[in-house]
């Protein structure tokens, strides 16, 4: 594993407060009114997008009426109070209509197994053999949430194969969903840059989602931020905690939202046992453990063990639900021991860990002499047919009480001949079953659930209904709200690579590794 790259900014910047100052995000570029869209009034658009003009719902001025006449109202009949309301009414219906920003348009960056669940020769053999966010985008578009979509990815000549997967897997399996697309690089192109081409062709506002190898997580979404365009990163957000700390600077810079897609956090069982913990007194102890089968290798073969490992894979999950359980505490010492051999065998570099463990010490913020252990590990070298494709389960011990969960079997298992043996389905993630009309109908699972609420974020953002402020307090996974677990894993490579004990240095919200000879 070579050394992490920690060049892309100083020591100074990282002992720079953010600032978060609320910027208003721009006047908005996306808002819409009826003149705009050629249609002229006196006709209102109901939230119709500038550019995605079909969906536009255009109704006559009687028909936008939402004023109601009581018969005191009509009679005695007073003609000219009863047009003075309707033309108010009228009147207010159409600013509410020319205010309606349009649904933002999304770019998805990277075409991998998350997004289309196409994998080199076809479909992913993992439960993700249609993908996650091309889906999800796609049944968000037809509810009217979202505008345009794009992809880009690095090799153009997989389109054609791509585009004919979700045609037979998405389009043909839930009532012909449109699963249309603009794509980049072109169909004969292969250029790992192209990301800044198809994020030039974005308006202020809009949103990019980015699932590609970790290492690429940090330019993509700075170029994006520095064009105001909202982000979504997959986890983890980056690969350290410099470049975390400043993306945060630049997206409150820029007043854009940045998303770290944690959708542990959405598990309703997760989600629960968060807010239980919080009366279960003092933070003591945390254990867990995440694992996917030894396949996983070969489908991420381009960037496992080389750009990344599987702690910033797989602990990044549990890591981020502790941090979220505890806001009252802080972690401050990690070392982190990884185990050899299985993945170096499958082919994988020399020094690639098979599993990790990081080993976390938290102190409570009001009172430093309380302290709690957390312990995480994470493998990418489980047995091939265990059953489950991630096994994830917790123990959170507290002065007052404790919560196991284990979320790998959800008490749903099918038999098969074909696949032979028991597989343990997980439904509350992805429910790939069609609804009664024939639709996709798993807008419920965590999975999806957390692409709606960025995607609502940004359109509250882009509508002027919500802050950036706002959402931090709400709790939402973003770049404030991760930061610690971006610095916990970010450690962890580096008490891995220099065979020792990092320590943890937060001040006013911003983390930075510390010296080894302090303790808090
Ligand atoms: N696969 C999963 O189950 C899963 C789940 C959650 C999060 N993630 C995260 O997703 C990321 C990997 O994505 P994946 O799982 O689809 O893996 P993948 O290896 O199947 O796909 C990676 C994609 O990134 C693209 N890419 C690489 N460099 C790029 C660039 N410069 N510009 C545009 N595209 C680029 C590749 O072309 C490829 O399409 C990792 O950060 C991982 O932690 C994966």
């Amino acid at each position: 594993m070579p050394p992490v790259d920690s060049t892309t900014s100083t020591s100074a910047e990282s002992n720079t407060c953010p600032d978060n100052a609320q910027l208003p995000l721009s006047p908005s570029p996306r808002s819409y009114s009826p003149e705009s869209s050629g249609l002229g009034s006196p006709f209102a658009v109901v939230g119709t997008p500038p550019r995605g003009q079909a969906r536009a719902q255009i109704t006559t001025p009687s028909e936008s009426f939402s004023g109601t006449l009581s018969p005191e109202e009509i009679s005695p009949i007073d003609i000219e109070a009863k047009h003075k309301l309707r033309s108010e009414a009228l009147l207010k219906s159409q600013s509410q209509s020319a205010k309606m920003p349009a649904p933002v348009n999304v770019l998805m960056v990277g075409t991998g197994e998350y997004t289309t669940g196409f994998v080199g020769a076809g479909a992913s053999t993992s439960d993700k053999k249609v993908g996650v966010v091309g889906l999800t985008m796609f049944d968000l578009r037809r509810r009217g949430k979202v505008g345009e979509l794009s992809m880009v990815g690095v090799n153009g000549k997989k389109y054609p194969a791509i585009r004919e997967h979700l045609e037979k897997n998405i389009s043909q399996v839930y009532n012909g969903l449109d699963v249309s697309f603009k794509s980049f690089p072109a169909d004969d192109t292969v250029d790992p840059g192209s990301y800044k081409a198809a994020i030039d062709r974005l308006q202020p506002g809009d949103a990019i989602t980015i699932f590609t190898p970790d290492t690429t997580h940090f330019p993509i979404a700075l170029y994006a931020i520095q064009r105001k365009i909202h982000v979504l990163i997959t986890k983890p957000a980056t690969k350290t905690i410099e470049e975390h700390q400043h993306l945060i600077r630049e997206s409150r810079k820029h007043g854009v939202f940045v998303f770290v897609e944690h959708h542990k956090r959405f598990d309703p069982a997760y989600s629960d046992a968060r807010a239980k913990a919080q009366k279960l007194g003092d933070f003591n102890y945390f254990y867990s453990y995440m694992s996917q089968p030894k396949s996983q290798l070969e489908t991420f073969q381009a960037w496992a063990g080389k750009d990344s490992d599987i702690s910033y894979y797989l602990n990044s999950h549990h890591v981020d639900i502790n941090e979220s359980m505890v806001p009252g505490w802080k972690p401050f010492k990690v070392t982190a021991s990884g185990s050899r051999g299985c993945a170096t065998d499958l082919g994988c570099v020399p020094g690639t860990e098979d599993t990790i463990t990081l080993m976390v010490d938290w102190i409570k913020k009001s009172d430093p002499s309380k302290v709690a252990t957390g312990v995480y590990t994470s493998s990418w070298t489980a047995p091939q047919k265990a059953g489950v494709h991630s096994s994830q389960y917790f123990h959170y011990l507290g002065s007052k009480g404790e919560i196991r969960i284990n979320q790998a079997k959800r008490g749903y298992d099918i038999a098969d001949d074909e696949t032979g043996g028991v597989i343990w389905h997980n439904p509350f993630y992805m429910r790939y079953a069609p609804d009664e009309e024939g639709n996709f109908g798993g807008q419920s699972g965590y999975g999806y659930v957390s692409f709606e609420k960025f995607i609502d974020a940004c359109n509250k953002l882009n509508a002027g209904e919500i802050t950036l402020d706002e959402l931090d307090k709400r709790g939402l996974p973003t770049l404030v709200n991760t930061a610690a677990t971006g610095a916990i894993l970010h450690a962890g490579r580096v008490s891995l690579d220099e065979k020792r004990t990092v320590y943890l240095e937060e001040n006013e919200g911003v983390w930075r590794l510390g010296c080894a000879c302090r303790r808090p």
